[in-house]
């Protein structure tokens, strides 16, 4: 399937984006109070010559876990090594990244709530005694070493905090939720990303694409890029008002930053079920999504834009949705 330009989720050319990550907490847009808190943590660890606490980033994906990830490591100086939960299949994998570290290094792994039942319980004796149980020989003649580890901080990213085991949601020190950016930092972000390109961009322009970028600042750079094309090819390289709407109408983006997707989820939701409440299984089949992808990436900007609401019974399109949908909202009838 191809991708989605307003998914918060990363694209293959997303690498690009990479030069336009800040690198330290103070060019670091929004998220003032992970910011604030991340700050004091940092300079306590750093006076106290200690490891940093072990933390945990949640949230919808876009909104910059790993870049305040790296972000830490440069600010206390250490080196990360980054991996994710699908990626580390075997505890011999994580055995392997954990002795590689050096002390007070970062460990980052993404996708936390990925990472299969047997290295989970590797990680517990990590994070919290900094040591490792390894399994040597086979049969009658193994036994279990134990083998120390640096001190070191785990940063652990996901998308789905419901679905860490509680044990491992325990071990971290450290736990911030990353909300929705506003439209003051999305706008200065898209100011940045310009100034980073060089691109002549006005006021009207960055307003605008922070007004369609879904509170996320990858989806600010990647819509960034595709209107500078436009702009570049079309209008000698300035970014106006202009044809910023005309690469958005062009790109199918609506002037909420709605896709095709996310209509095909509303109409499916208010057109075939009458509004809700329906699970969220028949509204996956009626638009072939996988169900995880509809919790994590559409409706978490439908829930926040106030379009849908999640019931027991099931989800429920709002008078709002209809609203932008062009339908008539007779719901208010019957409740
Ligand atoms: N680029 C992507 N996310 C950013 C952020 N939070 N601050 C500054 N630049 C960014």
């Amino acid at each position: 399937m191809s991708e989605r330009i307003v998914s918060g989720e990363r694209h293959k050319d997303d690498v690009e984006q990479i030069e336009l990550r800040p690198k330290y907490l103070k060019e670091y847009i929004g998220q003032d109070h992970v910011k604030e808190m991340m700050e004091i943590f940092i300079k306590a660890a750093k006076n106290r010559q200690e490891a940093l606490d072990h933390v945990l980033l949640y949230g919808p994906p876009g909104l910059g876990k790993t870049t305040l990830a790296n972000i830490v490591a440069n600010e206390i100086g250490v080196s990360i090594k980054t991996s994710s939960g699908p990626a580390i299949e075997k505890s011999g994998d994580l055995a392997v990244l954990l002795t590689s570290l050096e002390p007070g290094d970062i460990l980052f792994i993404d996708e936390i709530h990925r990472l299969p039942r047997v290295v989970e319980e590797v990680l517990y004796p990590a994070m919290e005694d900094f040591a490792i149980d390894l399994i040597v020989g086979k049969d009658e003649t193994s036994k279990s070493i134990r083998v120390d580890l640096p001190p070191f901080t785990l940063i652990g990213a996901t998308t789905r905090y419901g679905d860490l085991t509680a044990p491992l949601r325990d071990r971290f020190g450290v736990v911030h939720k990353l909300e929705y950016y506003d439209q003051n930092a999305l706008e200065k972000i898209c100011q940045r990303t310009a100034k980073i390109y060089g691109s002549q961009i006005d006021g009207k322009g960055v307003k605008e694409i922070a007004k369609r970028s879904r509170g996320t600042p990858r989806i600010v750079n990647r819509l960034f890029r595709r209107i500078r094309d436009f702009a570049d090819v079309l209008n000698e390289g300035v970014i106006d008002l202009n044809i910023t709407k005309e690469a958005l109408e062009k790109l199918q983006i609506d002037t909420m930053g709605l896709d095709q997707k996310d209509h095909d989820y509303l109409r499916g939701l208010i057109d075939n079920y009458g509004g809700g409440p329906v699970g969220v299984e028949s509204l996956a089949s009626s638009i072939a999504e996988e169900v995880t992808t509809i919790e994590d990436v559409y409706e978490p900007y439908l829930l926040k834009l106030g379009f849908i609401k999640r019931t027991p019974r099931g989800r429920m399109a709002t008078e709002k949705a209809y609203k932008h949908m062009g339908r008539t909202y007779q719901g208010g009838l019957f409740e």
